[in-house]
């Protein structure tokens, strides 16, 4: 649905988004899970290819959260396996799409292929317009465990003392380091709730849920979310 101050307004700098309502999708056609999450990623594809034509610059998407390992060995497997399929594709494609990729999360708990895969492609620095952040094995609090470990593993190295940690230094210890907060967060799926993503980053994003489910999820969903972004007030605890 276009809205007529798109043209006028500048693009989001960043926006992330939890790619919820993949199973609900298939279960709605009697398919398997892994059915939906192909289908899932057939729609991050295309939002990722909007979000360059809009010019936002940053794009972080929720693909697999350090909860996701309690579900079955088949789903898990098969998601691992559309996510080396994907990043196959996308090396190869990744000059011609002009994105470049980021990799949130704790990736050692991935299989070596995956995790080369994704060293790889975060190692391509070539002209790009957009950076996905992908969540992989990411969790909030996780991350934020991550970051107090490094940050005291810094201080016992006498690179810091504990009084020296500012909002400014954490935050370079987060996976998220060097890029904005996210101005929008959406959810689609009709779930209202983080789920344990960007604990830290989302301190004042304007959050927009969504009730279409992530496989459907079509380039004028995400018009529509960021026409609700510009008609919030934003306030940063002001007036
Ligand atoms: C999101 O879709 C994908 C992952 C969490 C990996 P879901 O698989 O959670 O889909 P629903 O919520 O069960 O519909
Ligand atoms: C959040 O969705 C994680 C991803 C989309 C990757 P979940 O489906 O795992 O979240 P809950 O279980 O509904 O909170
Ligand atoms: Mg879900």
């Amino acid at each position: 649905m276009a809205h007529p101050e798109k043209q006028d307004l500048p693009p989001l700098q960043h926006i992330a988004i939890i790619m919820d309502g993949n199973g609900r999708w298939a279960k709605q056609r009697g398919l398997p899970r892994t059915a939906g999450h192909a289908a899932g990623a057939e729609s991050f594809r295309r939002i990722a290819n909007y979000c360059r034509t809009l010019g936002v610059k940053y794009l972080t998407v929720y693909a697999f959260s350090t909860e996701n390992w309690k579900r079955s060995q088949e789903e898990v497997a098969g998601i691992m396996r559309l996510l080396r399929r994907y990043l196959e594709e996308a090396l190869q494609d990744m000059e011609k799409n002009r994105v470049c990729f980021r990799f949130f999360g704790d990736l050692s708990r991935l299989s070596p292929e995956l995790q080369k895969l994704c060293r790889d492609a975060e190692n391509r620095s070539e002209e790009y317009d957009v950076q996905v952040n992908f969540c992989l094995n990411y969790g909030g609090r996780d991350e934020l465990v991550h970051a107090a470990k490094s940050f005291a593993a810094d201080v016992a190295a006498g690179k810091y003392r504990a009084e020296d940690l500012t909002e400014e230094l954490l935050a370079t210890y987060l996976y998220s380091k060097d890029v904005p907060d996210p101005e929008l967060i959406i959810r689609p799926s009709g779930e209202q709730r983080t789920s344990n993503f960007l604990l830290w980053q989302s301190a004042y994003s304007e959050y927009v849920f969504m009730n279409v489910l992530w496989p459907d999820f079509a380039p004028e969903h995400l018009d529509q979310a960021i026409a609700e972004y510009h008609r919030r007030n934003r306030r940063f605890g002001g007036v």
